[in-house]
């Protein structure tokens, strides 16, 4: 049983890292020191999780695992069963934390449905943290009205230097709510960012550990993904990237509100 009472604030994003190659790229990522894998029902990266985390030999309290609930598995005969297939195929007893990938539009299923199902994948020992992804502000206050404040450990959803969502990070700094920035690094595109190669030359780093380096220091989790070892490598050491107040209010500058993850199920954002 994981022993983390935190989330590790880097992690891996799996998206994509399917098949032999996947779990290579996530073996390398254990053998770096990343400690926290990012993996989800829908991404087809459960079971290169579990055999990655298996052949690293390291103890299971040694490593974070978030998997996520497919909004394809909300109902509330689909759930619990969902949640299990999900232990099954990643290979442990427990998540250390369980998604809500989506809110369903409309209600069409009930909102109360399946955060009590989420509540009691908790009780039922499934997952030792519960949270959520793509939710909004309305949806964390409905979430809190329902299980009560702090019972989510995150709030999942796109965060990178072109998009700082600054009414919903307001909101969540005022509920103690932490928020995990998923695609960082607009999928590599943080890289030709003109501020953050130049912030990137002055501290001999690249754009891409200043991008990383900036949401950890907004107190975001960051979860990159990537398959190359180098880029691996750099983005672990994002930790160590120290920025002056200076180049931080650089870099809340290059807010634009660029969303790239916008599917037709998305919520009315906050941003
Ligand atoms: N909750 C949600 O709805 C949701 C949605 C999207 C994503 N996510 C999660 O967030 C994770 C991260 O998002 P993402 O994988 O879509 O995008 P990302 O982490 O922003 O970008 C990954 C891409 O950036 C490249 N890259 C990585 N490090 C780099 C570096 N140092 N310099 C230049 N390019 C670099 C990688 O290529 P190489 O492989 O060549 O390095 C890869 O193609 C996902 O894997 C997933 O776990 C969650």
């Amino acid at each position: 049983m994981a022993s983390h009472s935190h989330i590790p604030q880097l992690g891996l994003g799996t998206f994509g890292r399917t098949g032999d190659a996947g779990i290579a790229a996530i073996e390398t990522a254990l053998d770096i020191g990343y400690r926290h894998l990012d993996t989800a029902q829908s991404y087809d990266t459960e079971r290169t999780v579990g055999e990655a985390f298996r052949r690293s030999g390291l103890a299971r309290d040694a490593v974070f695992i978030t998997t996520k609930v497919a909004d394809t598995n909300l109902a509330a005969a689909d759930f619990m069963p969902s949640v299990r297939r999900s232990l099954d195929t990643i290979g442990v007893d427990q998540v250390d934390l369980l998604l809500i990938h989506w809110p369903v539009p409309e209600d069409v299923v009930a909102f109360e449905s399946y955060m009590q199902a989420l509540k009691q994948a908790q009780d039922d020992g499934h997952a030792r943290l519960i949270g959520v992804s793509n939710f909004t502000i309305e949806h964390l206050e409905r979430a809190a009205k329902l299980l009560g404040q702090g019972a989510l450990a995150t709030n999942q959803v796109e965060i990178h230097p072109w998009l700082q969502v600054p009414i919903l990070r307001d909101y969540a700094r005022s509920a103690g709510l932490q928020l995990t920035a998923y695609q960082p690094l607009v999928k590599g595109q943080v890289a030709e960012d003109e501020v953050l190669k130049a912030i990137a030359a002055t501290l001999g780093t690249t754009p891409a550990a200043v991008a990383l380096a900036f949401l950890m220091a907004e107190g975001h989790i960051v979860i990159p993904a990537s398959s190359s070892r180098g880029n691996l490598e750099n983005n672990f050491r994002a930790t160590a990237v120290s920025l002056s107040g200076e180049q931080m209010d650089a870099i809340r500058g290059r807010n634009r509100g660029y969303r790239h993850i916008n599917p037709a199920k998305s919520p009315r954002w906050d941003d």
